[in-house]
């Protein structure tokens, strides 16, 4: 059996990190959506929270699940659920400048290996903290985060106009 690790903030989940997922999903026996500490950004929803709306995102898949992972390295969670590779998703030239460190340095680490996915070129503009930004001025985030994360993305930071 294979078993691989989709890392990340998600703060929250959107439809391109989901679209990752449901791929690795098809790639691998079971994939670990795994809630990590990205120390560069600031949370707006708990590790708790995160999980539980990626939980309900991916009700539909059943070889998915999703755990929180706090004060630990990436290379170390993987090596504890026995999970050889990591699945990215690369939106483009930057997050390829920005992956590429990571997945050099979890190679060097462990001998981790990375697997990338091309983005859905059709999702290649959303990021969790514009998604924010969009709901916080008013916008529609309708097609850009899962129906499960609608409700309490608008609740934490929605316009109150
Ligand atoms: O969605 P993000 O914020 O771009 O994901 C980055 C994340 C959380 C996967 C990365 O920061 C990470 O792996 N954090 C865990 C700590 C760690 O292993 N750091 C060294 C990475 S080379």
């Amino acid at each position: 059996m294979t078993r691989c690790v989709c890392p990340g903030s998600f703060d929250p989940l959107t439809l391109g990190h989901l679209d990752v997922v449901e791929r690795s999903a098809r790639l691998f026996d079971e994939v670990v959506v795994a809630v990590l500490y990205n120390p560069d950004k600031q949370g707006t929803f708990t590790a708790d929270e995160r999980v539980g709306l990626i939980e309900k995102s991916v009700a539909h898949l059943a070889n998915v699940r999703a755990e929180a992972f706090a004060d630990e390295l990436l290379v170390e969670v993987c090596a504890r659920l026995e999970a050889p590779i990591v699945v990215k998703g690369l939106r483009g030239e930057t997050d390829f400048s920005y992956e590429l460190p990571m997945a050099t340095m979890n190679r060097s680490l462990s001998g981790l290996e990375t697997l990338f996915l091309p983005g859905n070129p059709g999702m290649d503009h959303l990021s969790s903290s514009l998604i924010k930004q969009v709901a916080g001025l008013g916008g529609d985030v309708t097609g850009m985060v899962p129906e499960p994360v609608i409700g309490p993305l608008l609740e934490r930071v929605g316009a109150s106009r």
